[in-house]
């Protein structure tokens, strides 16, 4: 590895690495990927499709989407993550899910292209210098006219906006932790990870070869983009 290399491990968010929060996270995340799965579809994810899922957690995307596709592989940093998911996966019996100890700068993607990239709430633990290399790799694992849909914390707003903005999002936080991000954890987010802004995140999107089809946020803060990789 080169010596100006990013440790991804170091900064995967100690507590993904933490077998008593990961026994935990399902709950907390309250994650229902319908909606996902539905646009998905509407953008061409078919039974013959192969669908990456990058800092997949606990399998809730992939799982759900192994009955969709072909085959999905399911990529995390966390080994308590990835035996999470591989539990999830002997118990249901699935065949056509493979689950990677890996990373959003590592994972080497073989075999058909993808026709699906997924990522949710993870590409923020990469500083933005490397979230750009991330998506520059996501656009060579997938076919052109392939579809990233990216979730994550971005912030839907200009700089002197941040302080009023920022303090409406934590308002609204829960106060149970197992039950969600507390305002507490959500300062910490802010103060410690890398989400970054959506108009920053555009301009990355477009200079790795990604068409933005659709982009929303929620309380200025929670990301869904859908993005389609250009042919050139
Ligand atoms: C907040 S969780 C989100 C999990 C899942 N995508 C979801 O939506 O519930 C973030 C996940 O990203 C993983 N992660 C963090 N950094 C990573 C990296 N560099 N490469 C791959 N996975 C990473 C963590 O281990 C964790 O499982």
């Amino acid at each position: 590895m080169k010596p100006w290399w990013l440790d991804e491990r170091s900064h995967a968010g100690a507590e993904h690495l933490d077998e008593r929060y990961v026994s935990g996270y399902d709950r907390k995340a309250g994650f229902d990927p319908t909606e996902d799965l539905d646009v998905l579809q509407r953008h061409g994810l078919a039974s013959d499709s192969v669908v990456v899922d990058l800092g997949a957690g606990t399998g809730g995307f992939a799982l759900a989407v192994a009955g969709l596709c072909r085959h999905v592989v399911a990529v995390d940093v966390s080994p308590a993550m990835t035996a999470a998911i591989r539990g999830r996966v002997t118990e249901l019996g699935l065949d056509n899910v493979s689950v990677v100890d890996g990373r959003f700068l590592s994972y080497e993607h073989h075999g058909q292209p993808a026709d699906v990239i997924f990522t949710r709430n993870a590409l923020h633990q990469l500083p933005d210098f490397w979230k750009a290399i991330a998506l520059d790799r996501m656009a060579s694992m997938l076919r052109p006219g392939g579809i990233l849909r990216l979730r994550d914390l971005v912030y839907d707003f200009a700089p002197a906006e941040a302080d009023v903005r920022i303090e409406a999002w934590m308002s609204g936080a829960v106060t149970d932790p197992a039950l969600g991000w507390t305002a507490d954890e959500l300062a910490e987010h802010v103060r410690g990870e890398f989400s970054t802004y959506s108009w920053v995140l555009d301009g990355m999107l477009d200079k790795t070869s990604f068409d933005i089809v659709d982009r929303t946020f929620r309380r200025s803060a929670y990301g869904t983009y859908t993005c389609k990789r250009r042919s050139t």
